[in-house]
């Protein structure tokens, strides 16, 4: 008998159901591929949850996503929402959510597809071949630190990291590296904050279990510079929550969209997958999202969660076959394209490559 596992699904907002609904096309056709079956749950969360039930992080998507062996989100917000009070915005229902399953780690890989090396700002030389792994730390400092208090003339948030959440990302970067350049480089704002000195001396510590990966460490405007001047210079970069966030955006765009990202927060026992863009509004419901990033998130998923390294790699190749055969979808449509597709259209290509394959 086949494999079954279970997977929560969250569309979301804006994008969220078009990108979600062809990653569930790409899954579908991998699982009937390599012989597992997906039983799919839908769970609410953002602007659909709040439209729904009031809240953007219901009771039962809480409950939800602990019954299952992995979640698959799509994006979350927009316009419609964005004049709530803060615990009431959809943002909130995803910091929530994040911690509530505890994925503590968020893994962000910024990749250049050869395929698409004139998609990039960047001149090519200096993004051919880039491969960096950006480790976020996710549940963590500025986004949760207390005290934060918002009041018409005065407001302020908090950034703590313990000695315990340091270590425990450290040594996820750590085991990343092991397997890829063996390089980490930490970025962090020693100079200025003190919650960057504890950082910088936790992660040294960790550094000793493991000799044969070379550490350096970055201030974060640095590291901003550095990534656009020479990303090769990157293997894996460690870092806090609000400096990931920044990075991983700026990293993004090395590969020339932010539609093609994925990520992975892992950490906890069920993991959370879903592309690093928002929820686009302005071309929701159009079909000409790029699904890629989703699709790339459920290929996260099926190898960080599900350990179906095979069918992940199925996914990742038929991404890059569909690249070099120049479907396009419009964000990157400028570049080398033999078709613009719509989004579901890229889904039903890259799901025909996998049953072809
Ligand atoms: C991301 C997003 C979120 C974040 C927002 C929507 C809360 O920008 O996943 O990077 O800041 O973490
Ligand atoms: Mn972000």
């Amino acid at each position: 008998m086949n494999k079954v596992y279970k997977i929560g699904i969250i569309k979301g907002d804006g994008i969220g159901a078009e990108i979600v609904d062809e990653a569930i096309n790409v899954l579908d056709a991998v699982s009937s591929k390599f012989g597992f079956d997906l039983e799919y749950s839908e769970m609410l969360l953002g602007g659909a949850a709040i439209d729904e039930t009031g809240v953007p992080l219901p009771p039962e998507t809480i409950a939800g996503v602990k019954k299952v062996d992995a979640v698959l989100f799509g994006a979350i917000g927009g316009p419609k929402w964005d004049n709530l009070e803060r615990h009431l915005r959809p943002e909130t229902g995803l910091l929530g959510l994040r911690k509530e399953m505890g994925t503590f780690a968020n893994l962000r890989p910024a990749l250049v597809y050869d395929e698409l090396i004139n998609a990039s700002t960047l001149k090519q030389e200096v993004v051919k071949g880039v491969d960096i792994m950006v480790v976020r730390e996710l549940t963590g400092g500025i986004y949760f630190g207390e005290p934060r208090e918002y009041s018409k003339d005065r407001a302020y948030n908090t950034m703590v990291y313990t000695r315990e959440e340091i270590k425990r990302i450290a040594k996820v970067a750590f085991d990343i590296a092991i397997k890829r350049d063996k390089r980490v480089c930490s970025v962090d704002k020693a100079n200025v904050l003190e919650v960057s000195q504890l950082w910088r001396e936790v992660v040294e510590e960790v550094a000793k279990d493991y000799p044969e990966v070379e550490l350096t460490h970055m201030y974060v405007d640095n590291a901003a510079m550095q990534l656009i001047r020479e990303p090769k210079q990157f293997d894996v970069i460690v870092t806090g929550n609000i400096f990931g966030d920044i990075l991983s955006d700026a990293a993004s765009m090395l590969s020339g969209s932010i539609g093609l990202l994925p990520s992975a927060s892992v950490g906890s026992k069920v993991g959370l997958f879903e592309p690093i863009h928002g929820s686009a509004p302005d071309i929701a419901g159009q079909g000409i999202a790029n699904p890629i990033a989703t699709i790339s998130s459920a290929a996260m998923m099926l190898k960080y969660a599900l350990n179906e390294v095979e069918a992940a790699d199925a996914i990742d190749n038929a991404i890059k076959k569909v690249l070099a055969d120049g479907y396009r979808t419009g964000d990157i449509g400028a570049y080398d394209a033999k078709e613009i597709v719509s989004c579901s259209e890229m889904g039903s290509i890259i799901a025909n490559y996998i049953s072809k394959a």
